[in-house]
């Protein structure tokens, strides 16, 4: 019997794409039936207590999720405690938690595009600074990697 899986999405802001992967995996585990925790947080504390970006908001919405209830906070080294995988967005997010990571940590920590297959070493690019259309990337790629991480924890279950 193994523990129940906590999955924490990092990313910068913790208003675009982490908040995203976080509702992209909820909605795949609870497709599956996958019981597991899930949150998101970023390494920066610009949008602390702040709902995910309106265009974030947009594209959850689209896909039939409500994320407006969310709320921007800051990645702590207790989380490496708290989570037992943490999934880093990008590589500048990945080593921000590296340098965060407590010596004794139980949570794994990855790339999130490392699970999916083919993307393995890719960034989830920033969509802050640009057009909707970024966001409808982002949500391609956080969806991908939520049901690989979905198919992993259930194999190992
Ligand atoms: P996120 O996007 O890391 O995907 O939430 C960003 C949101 C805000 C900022 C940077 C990235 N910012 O600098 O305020």
């Amino acid at each position: 019997m193994t523990d129940t899986p906590a999955l924490l999405f990092v990313c910068l802001g913790n208003i675009c794409r982490s908040p995203l992967a976080e509702a992209a995996f909820r909605k795949a585990a609870a497709e599956a039936g996958l019981a597991a925790e899930a949150d998101s947080a970023g390494t920066g504390d610009w949008h602390v207590g702040e709902p995910p970006d309106r265009r974030a908001q947009a594209t959850a919405r689209r896909h039939g999720i409500d994320i407006s209830g969310y709320r921007g906070r800051q990645v702590s080294a207790r989380d490496f405690h708290r989570f037992t995988h943490i999934l880093a967005l990008d590589h500048a997010n990945l080593d921000n938690l590296r340098a965060l990571r407590p010596r004794d940590a139980t949570a794994r920590l990855s790339l999130l595009l490392d699970h999916v297959p083919g993307q393995e070493g890719e960034a989830v690019a920033d969509p802050y600074w640009g057009d909707e259309t970024g966001f409808d990337t982002t949500w391609a790629e956080v969806s991908a990697a939520a049901e690989a991480l979905v198919a992993k924890l259930q194999a190992r279950s």
